[in-house]
């Protein structure tokens, strides 16, 4: 899969599932934008991405401003020329049951997982429909399927979903294609807020949890950060021109 030439920004690309995702097209020659808030974990990774030989480029950016967007995004077009592909991966979770959460915790997801998957693809797609071509990775969940404790984010991941049918079908005739990876239990950061909040949803034990998980899963283990950054790779790739709409579960587990 060569992604030669080609030009991507990562939103949320300092670490985790988006520093993987980074790296997975840097190595197959796509210049990097990263979009993310962490600097010096940014400018590691850009530091990985030109030690292969590929250009990378760091752009602090909060995702949930169009300002801070549309500026990273024409700065991404001045340094690099154009923009093929689009990963909206930046992401946070807050986890609490219903009675506790608060109109803080619900709008801060929303508006990083949601709000800024919209800004971010607003913007890219000004671009792409005049280069007649683009390829948009959203970052879903499994959560958008319904979990305890996480009334914002499993909100948040499933409106991604329909954020990327709608966008598949009003983009398709530009040559721009939308599609969505949903991640099951990945190990990242995420998954230590994950554990550090594990008892505002429920979850006395989270070691427990988690075993019990691997026990349940067909392949028998949590999802490494490059499982996820393959399947958004080939999704942003050329090879997946005739595919649209589409939401691939990276879970290790069927999803009725
Ligand atoms: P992570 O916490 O390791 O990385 C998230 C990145 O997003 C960080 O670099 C962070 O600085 C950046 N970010 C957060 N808020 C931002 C903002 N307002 N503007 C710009 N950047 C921002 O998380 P991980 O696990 O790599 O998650 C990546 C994506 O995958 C997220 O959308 C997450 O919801 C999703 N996901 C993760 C799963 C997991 O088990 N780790 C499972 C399902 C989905």
């Amino acid at each position: 899969m060569s992604f030669h030439d080609s030009v991507a920004i990562v939103t949320g690309g300092a670490r985790g599932i988006g520093a993987a995702t980074a790296l997975k097209l840097a190595r197959n020659g796509a210049k990097i934008a990263i979009f993310d808030m962490n600097n010096s974990m940014a400018a590691e990774t850009v530091e990985k991405v030109r030690n292969l030989g590929s250009d990378g480029r760091f752009f602090s950016v909060d995702v949930t401003s169009r300002e801070q967007v549309e500026e990273a995004v024409e700065k991404t077009m001045s340094e690099f020329g154009k923009i093929d592909i689009l990963i909206n991966n930046a992401g946070v979770l807050k986890d609490y049951l219903i009675d506790d959460m608060t109109e803080e915790a619900w709008d801060s997801v929303i508006n990083v997982n949601l709000k800024g998957s919209f800004l971010c693809a607003q913007s890219a797609q000004k671009y792409m429909k005049k280069q007649q071509y683009g390829k948009i990775v959203m970052v879903s969940s499994l959560a958008a399927t319904g979990t305890k404790g996480r009334v914002n984010y499993s909100s948040a991941k499933a409106g991604i979903q329909g954020m990327t049918k709608s966008l598949s079908i009003e983009l398709g005739s530009f040559g721009i294609n939308v599609n969505a990876v949903a991640p099951g239990f990945i190990d990242t950061e995420m998954s230590n807020v994950s554990k550090a909040s594990a008892k505002n949803r429920g979850i006395k034990d989270f070691d427990a949890f988690k075993k019990s998980f691997i026990n349940s899963n067909p392949i028998q283990r949590v999802g490494r950060p490059e499982d996820v950054a393959n399947v958004i790779s080939f999704l942003a790739s050329s090879e997946a021109d005739y595919v649209t709409g589409q939401v691939i579960y990276v879970s290790g587990s069927p999803v009725t």
